[in-house]
């Protein structure tokens, strides 16, 4: 979890830079602003066309170009937010500019610190993160990782920008394909089971939005439960299931049609997948 230290650094006169505000992009712009973490004026981002940049100029009222040289050069931490293939060649094109007094923190999926640092071509602090698409409303899960050069002060500050989003966990660069398979593609498979869970409702009889209410706050409620009593899922499991009673036949039903051994299927083939994606 978030680390207290996190809590303690400051951002005070630092600017930073998101090249390639796009979705994930604008999410953080978003929240920085919204957060307090970066006001305006230290804020910068890049995109590739200029029409975008204009439109997000008149949203956020920060300067947004096309200039990524330009805004790596005036910022102290450049986030980096390009789609994954084009990574290692925007680093590139900033190289002149970069030097072990800046931070680099990428967010696209896949790409390795290793190919960033050597695209960077000196001895800065590289962070990769992973977040996902609930970000966009505060309830994001971010899995963070260290290149070769990062000291301590640094990953607490990427988890302070990425906390503006939802939660944050420091993992070994090893685990980010496995943080992309669970918490990355995660979204997708929940929202399958809420779309099967309202369905159900339907078929027992519920109206189709009482049915998709009711079963998208049980999801979020049972996720709630796990993230503030601590306790074991299988626990909170046993507390729902009376002797005898409803929910211990519904399991039945579950258990029977591979619902885990499924879940763990796709989360491990979507990590397996986001191996063979590897930039390296
Ligand atoms: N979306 C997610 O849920 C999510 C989750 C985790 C990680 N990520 C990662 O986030 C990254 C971006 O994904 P996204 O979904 O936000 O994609 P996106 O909306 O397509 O954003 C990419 C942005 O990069 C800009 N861009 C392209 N080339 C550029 C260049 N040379 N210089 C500056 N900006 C440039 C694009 O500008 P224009 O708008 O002008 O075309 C666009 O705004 C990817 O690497 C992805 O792996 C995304």
């Amino acid at each position: 979890m978030s680390s207290t230290q996190a809590t303690t650094v400051s951002t005070a006169g630092m600017r930073i830079a998101i090249l390639g505000a796009g979705k994930m992009g604008g999410i953080l712009l978003q929240a920085f602003l919204s957060s307090g973490l970066f006001p305006r004026e230290q804020v910068a981002a890049t995109v590739a066309h200029e029409a975008r940049a204009l439109a997000l100029r008149e949203q956020f009222r920060v300067a947004v170009s096309t200039d990524n040289l330009q805004a790596a050069e005036q910022a102290d931490v450049i986030l980096l937010g390009v789609k994954p293939q084009q990574m290692t060649d925007l680093v590139s094109s900033i190289s002149s500019v970069l030097h072990p007094g800046k931070v680099l923190i990428s967010f696209a999926a896949s790409v390795k610190t290793a190919a960033i640092e050597e695209a960077a071509g000196c001895n800065l602090a590289v962070i990769r993160a992973m977040p996902n698409t609930p970000a966009m409303l505060g309830a994001g899960a971010t899995a963070i990782c260290r290149g070769r050069f990062v000291a301590a002060p640094q990953l607490s500050l990427a988890e302070k920008i990425f906390s503006t989003v939802g939660r944050t966990v420091i993992v070994d660069e090893k685990h980010m394909d496995a943080v992309t398979g669970l918490s990355g593609s995660g979204p997708a498979f929940l929202y399958i089971i809420i779309e099967a869970l309202a369905e159900a409702g339907v078929h027992v009889g519920l109206p189709r939005d009482v049915a998709t209410l009711l079963a998208a706050q049980t999801t979020y409620g049972a996720a709630k439960m796990v993230l503030e009593t601590g306790s074991h899922p299988a626990l909170l499991k046993d507390e729902v299931t009376t002797p005898a009673g409803c929910t211990v036949d519904g399991i039945l039903e579950l258990e029977e049609g591979g619902a885990r051994v499924t879940l763990i299927k796709a989360v491990k083939r979507a990590t397996e997948r986001a191996r063979e994606l590897a930039i390296k």
